[in-house]
């Protein structure tokens, strides 16, 4: 069963996350450690940081897993309004990460997933099939 989706929010920022994307990459706890704390039962707290410091952190998570918006329906971060071309980085032992404008389908042509920022499977092994869940991690996948 997948597991709900989170939102917090400020007057000037709200910030969902999306646990069954999260693999624990922590861009999020290394780049605002008092914001993102894993440690604590509500791990983000938005009123620890400016709203441009959450956008520019959120905009480096690497699977999509946080995504932040503003009340006014503008971009969250300088990163997110821009396009540039999709990249593909894989990630040594783990994912690969996409970056850009993309639009993720299934054989049929049905819209699975439209977003910036993507964490894909590479070790065939994910039980949330296109996406990463951290599993190559327990099989030692290589690569
Ligand atoms: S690469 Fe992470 S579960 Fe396959």
């Amino acid at each position: 069963m997948p597991k709900r989706l989170q939102r917090y929010e400020t007057d000037e920022i709200a910030v969902t996350f999306d646990p069954n994307r999260c693999i624990h990459a922590a861009a999020c706890v290394r780049g605002l450690p008092l914001v993102f704390d894993p440690k604590e039962r509500r791990w983000v707290r938005l009123e620890h940081a400016t709203a441009d410091d959450v956008a520019a952190t959120v905009a480096r998570c690497p699977t999509g897993a946080l995504r932040a918006y503003r009340p006014d329906g503008a971009p969250a971060s300088v990163v997110e309004a821009t396009e540039p071309p999709v990249t593909v980085r894989a990630r040594r032992d783990g994912p690969l990460y996409v970056r850009g404008p993309l639009r993720i389908q299934t054989e049929a042509g049905e819209l699975l997933v439209e977003d910036e920022r993507v964490a894909l499977c590479r070790c065939g092994g994910t039980g949330n099939a296109p996406f990463c869940d951290g599993s190559h991690t327990a099989r030692g996948f290589t690569g």
